[in-house]
């Protein structure tokens, strides 16, 4: 039967439609669902052919792999075999924005892993995401509700705006996600090496609180398309806007005085002095960390459905809370072609 290709109808969270959602998901369809840090595009995690259609939708590479969501620590075992630091970090910060990469088992698909053996699992803490699972009595499997390269969603309506024409029907709307930004990922096949794998909405250091023991981060190389990443799909240019973004630790008085024509600026925070210039955009009122990261992506989609030229970004500094997390969104929205 041919795809109908139009824009997919956004569900208001009743009853009735998560049945109806958790059915359509039964039956191997692909389901935009919202979570705390951005929307994400689920299928049965189980079954090849229902994942195949998330690759499809997004055009995501086959090599890939797909974080496989479930709504209780009770249900890890049916795909990943854990160890006492990951039951540690589960049992202290799940649900919320924290992946965990284990050896998998034969039930999950090779499509979700890409072939590798071991799989990505988080528990995630947007309550309807998780009711979602639970009704469809299976894990999910779910990337970013983007096409691939692209900034993720943090609303339904991003979602609904990316993926129309697609093979995509049905969108769960869950409001706008509190967190912005994609979870962190750690490597834990080896118990006594945890790495981190990306910076996300979880500060590294507050799992290294939970689990006892430091993680190692990556060596600072830049990733470049082609060579081997530490978590595949780690591309030098992702979460990319069309428009050209150049990179800065600090846009002063002096800086947006020097503006040209066109160029419009992504502050962290509100400009000290008050100024009428609609080229001027910030991410938080005062620098907070979390404001910044749950505006970030939104705020990249509205500059960049607007005709700028050229925007201009401040980059947050240093390993605090969210910021490494900022820092490489910004990076990579900013990579060239
Ligand atoms: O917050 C999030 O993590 C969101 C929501 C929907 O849960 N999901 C998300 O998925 O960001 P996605 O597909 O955009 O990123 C998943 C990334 C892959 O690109 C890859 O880097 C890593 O997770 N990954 C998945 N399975 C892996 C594995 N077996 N080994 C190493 N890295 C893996
Ligand atoms: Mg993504």
């Amino acid at each position: 039967m041919p795809a109908r290709r139009s824009a997919p109808h956004i569900f208001r969270p009743t009853e009735t439609n998560l049945a109806r959602l958790a059915g359509a998901l039964r039956r191997g369809a692909i389901v935009g669902v919202p979570s705390e840090t951005v929307y994400g595009l689920a299928a049965d995690a189980l079954s090849q052919e229902a994942c195949s259609g998330i690759f499809a939708a997004k055009g995501r590479p086959t090599t890939d792999p797909l974080i496989v969501h479930l709504a209780s620590i009770k249900e890890l075992p049916r795909v990943a075999h854990a160890n006492a630091v990951a039951l540690k970090l589960a049992k202290s910060l799940w649900p919320g924005p924290l992946t965990l990469v284990l050896p998998k088992t034969d039930a999950v698909p090779d499509i979700v892993t890409a072939g590798k053996r071991t799989v990505a699992v988080r528990i995630p803490a947007h309550p309807l995401f998780r009711k979602l699972i639970r009704l469809v009595g299976r894990p999910l499997a779910a990337p970013s509700a983007n096409p691939f390269g692209y900034v993720s969603p943090t609303t339904a309506q991003h979602v609904r705006d990316g993926l129309s024409g697609t093979r995509l029907r049905h969108v769960l709307d869950g409001g706008e996600c509190q967190v912005g930004v994609e979870s962190t990922i750690i490597d834990l096949v080896d118990p006594d090496q945890p790495r981190l794998l990306r910076p996300g909405g979880l500060a590294v250091g507050e799992i290294e609180k939970a689990a006892g023991c430091k993680i190692l981060l990556p060596r600072p190389a830049r990733l470049e398309p082609g060579v081997a990443a530490p978590a595949p799909g780690m591309l030098a240019r992702h979460y990319s806007p069309r428009t050209p973004i150049t990179l800065h630790e600090r846009i002063g008085e002096d800086g947006l005085a020097k503006l040209s024509a066109g160029e419009a600026v992504l502050l962290l925070r509100r400009p000290a002095r008050h100024r009428e210039d609609s080229r001027i955009f910030w991410l938080s009122e005062d620098g907070n960390l979390d404001e910044i990261a749950r505006n970030l992506f939104s705020l990249l989609r509205r500059l960049d459905g607007g005709s700028w030229k050229r925007i201009h970004a401040e980059t947050p500094a240093g390993a605090e809370g969210l910021a490494p997390a900022i820092r490489d969104r910004l990076t990579r929205a900013a990579a060239k072609r």
